[in-house]
């Protein structure tokens, strides 16, 4: 079982955070969307772009459960991965430790940049986020164990914070 899996949305910062936990627990780091593109040997846009997003669900999925059941390090999940029933459903049955980073569209705008290589958030992307949250937020809340605000802090602040709550649970 994963030693925390970090969920929110694109911007919350959970590579970043995910990279500090790590250094903090002295454990490896996995992030999904790696995962994905080197399993697939195409970049998530590709994916996108060339297979649609139906295709690229399904390979999150596999990938996302595979991880949750097998990994022992610090998860950084693709922000849409939670969405999948069986994905919040595994998180449940193996009580592990979900950690929610909270950030406001101020914060996630510049994160983000707004231009990268984000396929959800080409159009509009300020609007499209704030529907992707409108969805989302009580998925992220629900499955949390426990939640942390990223705005105006560093990675390694929050990661710190999430450091003694895993103390302090495990
Ligand atoms: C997605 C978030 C992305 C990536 C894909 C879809 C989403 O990951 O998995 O573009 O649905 O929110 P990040 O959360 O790391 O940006």
């Amino acid at each position: 079982m994963p030693r925390a899996v970090l969920i929110g949305p694109p911007g919350a910062g959970k590579s970043s955070v995910a990279r500090q936990l790590g250094r903090i627990l002295d454990c490896q780091v996995v992030d999904t969307d790696s995962v994905i593109e080197k399993k697939s040997g195409k970049t998530i846009s590709e994916i996108f772009v060339e297979d649609g997003e139906t295709k690229f669900r399904e390979i999150e999925r596999e990938v996302v459960l595979d991880e949750i059941k097998n990994n022992e390090s610090v998860l950084a999940l693709g922000g849409g991965s939670v969405l999948n029933a069986e994905v919040a459903q595994s998180l449940r049955d193996n009580s592990v430790p979900v950690i929610y980073l909270e950030v406001s569209i101020s914060q996630a705008a510049p994160r983000v940049g707004f231009n990268k290589d984000r396929p959800l958030l080409t159009m509009n992307p300020r609007q499209q986020w704030l529907a992707l949250m409108e969805v989302r937020r009580p998925i992220y809340e629900g499955l949390a164990s426990f939640k942390v605000n990223t705005d105006n802090r560093k990675p390694a602040e929050v990661a710190a914070e999430i450091a003694g709550f895993l103390g302090a649970v495990s």
